[in-house]
C-alpha cells in the first residue's frame, strides 16, 4: 500500500475538480443507496423509464427518438455507434479535436471501419470548412456519418455544431451527424432536434454528477433505420436487439439498477434547478475560472489553451504550463496538500497544462476554493502567477 493511500482521513471534503467524474450530490448518493430488485419488479421498468424520459428531456429530442443505456462508459457508447452505423470496411469521418476525437478515431479502425480525419487545428474548434470540402469530395457517400466531439475534454475547446450540421448541408451529404457530449452535456446549452444532431451520446460521470458506469445514445428515426440497415454482426451494443420494452431486453441482460436509480435523481435535480439556470450557472462558474486564469496569465508563464474566448468550454478549463514543469507534481501539491484535485491535460497535450473541471454539482464558494488552492499549488511549485487571480475570480463572480 503507497503512503497516500494509508495517509488518515482529511479533514472537510477534498473538492474533486477533474472533469469527470465530478462530485456527486448528497440526493444521488442517497438514491442509490437501496437494495436492488428482482427483475420482474415494475419499480425497475419505472426507473428505466424516468431515466429514459429524463434524457429526452435534457438532450432535447422528439418522443419518437430512442434512447439506449448501456452498464458502460463513455468508450461503449463510442462503441455503439460505431457498431450500429457502419459496416466493417464502411467510412466515418471524425473531425480533429485532439486527444477525444483521435481516441474516437482509433476505435473506429480497431473496429475495421474506415475512418476519413479533417485536421486538428490545437487550441481551435472543429473546422467546419474542412468537413464541408471532405464530404464534398466523397461523391460516392461512402462516409456513413460525422463523428464529432462537442467538448473536447483535454483541450477545453467547445466547437459549434450547427457549423458542422450545416457543413454537411451544405455538401448535399446523407451522413448523419453524431454528437459526444459527454463533457457537454448538463453544463452547455445542447438541442439534438433543433441542431440536426441523429445520434447525441453521453455517459453518467460528468454534468450527469453520478458515478461512471453509465453511458447512453438518444438515436433519432433516420439514424435507427441505417442501424436497421447496418448488417454488421453485433450484439451487446446492437439498437435494434435492444428496441423492446422488456428492461432485460433493453440493456442486454441485468440494469445497473442502482446506477439508474442515481441517474432519475440526478435528472431530476437538473430539472428541478431548470435547464437555463444550470446553464447559466455552469457559464458564471466558467466565467470565474477564466478570470482567474487571466490573473495567472500576468506572470508569463501560464495561460489558456483554447485561443478564443467564444470556444472556451463552460465544464473545463485547460491551462497551458511552461515547457519542463512537472504537472503530475503540481497536480499532487494541490490535491495532498490543498485537497484541490486538478486533472492532467491528455494525448498531445500531455506535459504541456493541467485542468480545472468546473462542471456538475458546483458553487461559487467550491470554484473559489479550487481556484484558491490551485493558485497556492502553483505559488508552491515555483510557477510565476500573476497577482490576484484568486481576486479577479471572486470579482467575476461578484459581477464587478
Ligand atoms: C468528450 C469525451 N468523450 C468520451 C470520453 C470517454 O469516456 P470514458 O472515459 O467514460 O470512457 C471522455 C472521457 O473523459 C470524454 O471527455
Amino acid at each position: 500500500m503507497s503512503s497516500i493511500t494509508r495517509a488518515p482521513r482529511i479533514p472537510g471534503r477534498r473538492f474533486l475538480h477533474s472533469p469527470g467524474p465530478t462530485p456527486v450530490p448528497e440526493a444521488v448518493l442517497h438514491a442509490m443507496s437501496m437494495q436492488p430488485m428482482d427483475l420482474g419488479d415494475p419499480r425497475v421498468d419505472a426507473v428505466i423509464a424516468s431515466c429514459e424520459t429524463g434524457l429526452k428531456r435534457l438532450l432535447q429530442t422528439r418522443a419518437d427518438s430512442d434512447v439506449f443505456m448501456y452498464a458502460a462508459n463513455g468508450h461503449g457508447a463510442w462503441e455503439a455507434v460505431i457498431e450500429n452505423l457502419a459496416d466493417r470496411g464502411q467510412a466515418v469521418l471524425v473531425p480533429g479535436t485532439g486527444h477525444f476525437s483521435e481516441s474516437w478515431a482509433i476505435q473506429t479502425e480497431a473496429l475495421g471501419r474506415r475512418v476519413l480525419r479533417t485536421p486538428w487545428n490545437e487550441g481551435w474548434p472543429i473546422d467546419a470548412d474542412a468537413i464541408e470540402q471532405t464530404l464534398r469530395d466523397d461523391r460516392d457517400h461512402t462516409v456513413k456519418a460525422v463523428f464529432a466531439v462537442h467538448t473536447d475534454t483535454s483541450s477545453g475547446v467547445t466547437s459549434d455544431l450547427a457549423a458542422i450540421r450545416r457543413a454537411i448541408e451544405n455538401a448535399r451529404h446523407p451522413a448523419l451527424l453524431v454528437a459526444d457530449v459527454v463533457a457537454s452535456l448538463g453544463a452547455a446549452p445542447f438541442a439534438m432536434d433543433e441542431l440536426g444532431v441523429d445520434v447525441a451520446l453521453g455517459a453518467s460521470q460528468k454534468g450527469l454528477m453520478c458515478p461512471p458506469g453509465v453511458a447512453f445514445v438518444a438515436v433519432n428515426q433516420r439514424a435507427l433505420a441505417q442501424a436497421q440497415g447496418n448488417p454488421a454482426p453485433r450484439f451487446y451494443w446492437d439498437w435494434v436487439r435492444r428496441k423492446s420494452e422488456i428492461s432485460y431486453r433493453k440493456f442486454c441482460g441485468t440494469a445497473p439498477q442502482n446506477l439508474l436509480m442515481g441517474l432519475e435523481a440526478a435528472l431530476n435535480l437538473i430539472f428541478h434547478e431548470g435547464l437555463e439556470a444550470v446553464h447559466a450557472r455552469h457559464a458564471a462558474l466558467a466565467g470565474a475560472v477564466h478570470a482567474a486564469v487571466e490573473g495567472w496569465a500576468g506572470g508569463g508563464e501560464l495561460g489558456f489553451f483554447a485561443r478564443t474566448p467564444a470556444c472556451r468550454s463552460v465544464s473545463v478549463t485547460t491551462i497551458t504550463v511552461p515547457p519542463g514543469t512537472d504537472v503530475d507534481a503540481l497536480r499532487n501539491v494541490a490535491r495532498e496538500r490543498f485537497q484541490v484535485a486538478i486533472a492532467g491535460a491528455l494525448g498531445p497535450l500531455q506535459g504541456r497544462g493541467f485542468r480545472i473541471g468546473h462542471l456538475g454539482d458546483c458553487n461559487p464558494a467550491m470554484i473559489l476554493g479550487a481556484i484558491a488552492g490551485v493558485e497556492a499549488a502553483l505559488s508552491v511549485q515555483g510557477i510565476a502567477v500573476g497577482e490576484g487571480g484568486t481576486r479577479r475570480a471572486l470579482m467575476a463572480l461578484a459581477g464587478r
